[in-house]
């Protein structure tokens, strides 16, 4: 069954709340997103593989670590996602990055890919799926079914708040895939924000409303 992790580091906390608050102004609000996705970034990569190197030193040889060369992909859905892709690019700059463009046809439900370009060997890279709200699920969903018919093989999804139903969407439909969050919240509204939430993420990141 795949994990949830609920990042409690103090300074994730602590921007989180500047990040929930209606007074905080777009460039601060974009500020504070790509510092806790780069926050997170370093938390979801702990457990990447190291291999053992030698080092020469100004002093001597030493025994020392570099990552095994695992490759990373990562996957922002649009248009929110893209807020969040600097900061993780601040701790992994060789990650390369695809981007998927989902909606719902109103008339047959069925997800609608308006755009997705990928790296050619997604089956090869450990990807991560960003998008900073998990709501209904639906995006997310929608966008790992999408990688995983292409090929994606190891899949993770990072997002900064969550609500209960997009997780159990996600665990219910993609076992495999563990889940990142800052907070999990409470529920979501009759409109399908997060509650409490911090409102539509892509208005606050873009200025748009
Ligand atoms: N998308 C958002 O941007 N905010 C929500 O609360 C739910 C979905």
């Amino acid at each position: 069954m795949g994990n949830v992790f609920v990042f409690d580091h103090p300074l994730i906390q602590h921007k989180l709340t500047y990040i929930r608050d209606k007074n905080t102004g777009t460039k601060e609000f974009r500020e504070l997103v790509d510092e806790v996705a780069m926050l997170m970034a370093f938390e979801i990569t702990r457990d990447l593989p190291l291999q053992e190197v030698e080092v020469e030193t100004p002093v001597t040889i030493a025994k020392s670590k570099t990552l095994a060369g695992k490759k990373i992909g990562l996957v922002p859905i649009l248009r929110a996602g893209i807020g969040m892709v600097d900061g993780v690019r601040k701790l992994i700059p060789a990650a390369k990055v695809g981007h998927v463009g989902l909606y719902r046809d109103p008339e047959t439900l069925k997800p609608v890919e308006y755009y997705i370009k990928l790296p050619s060997d997604i089956n090869e890279r450990e990807l991560i799926v960003i998008d900073p709200m998990l709501a209904t699920g639906g995006s997310a969903n929608d966008a790992i079914h999408s990688l995983k018919k292409r090929g994606a093989k190891n899949i993770r999804l990072m997002c900064i708040i969550a609500a209960p139903e997009g997780v159990e969407v996600i665990k219910r439909d993609h076992p495999d895939v563990d889940i990142y969050l800052a907070a999990m919240d409470e529920k979501l509204d009759d409109h399908g924000y997060i509650v409490p939430g911090l409102g539509d993420a892509g208005d606050r990141l873009f200025g748009t409303k």
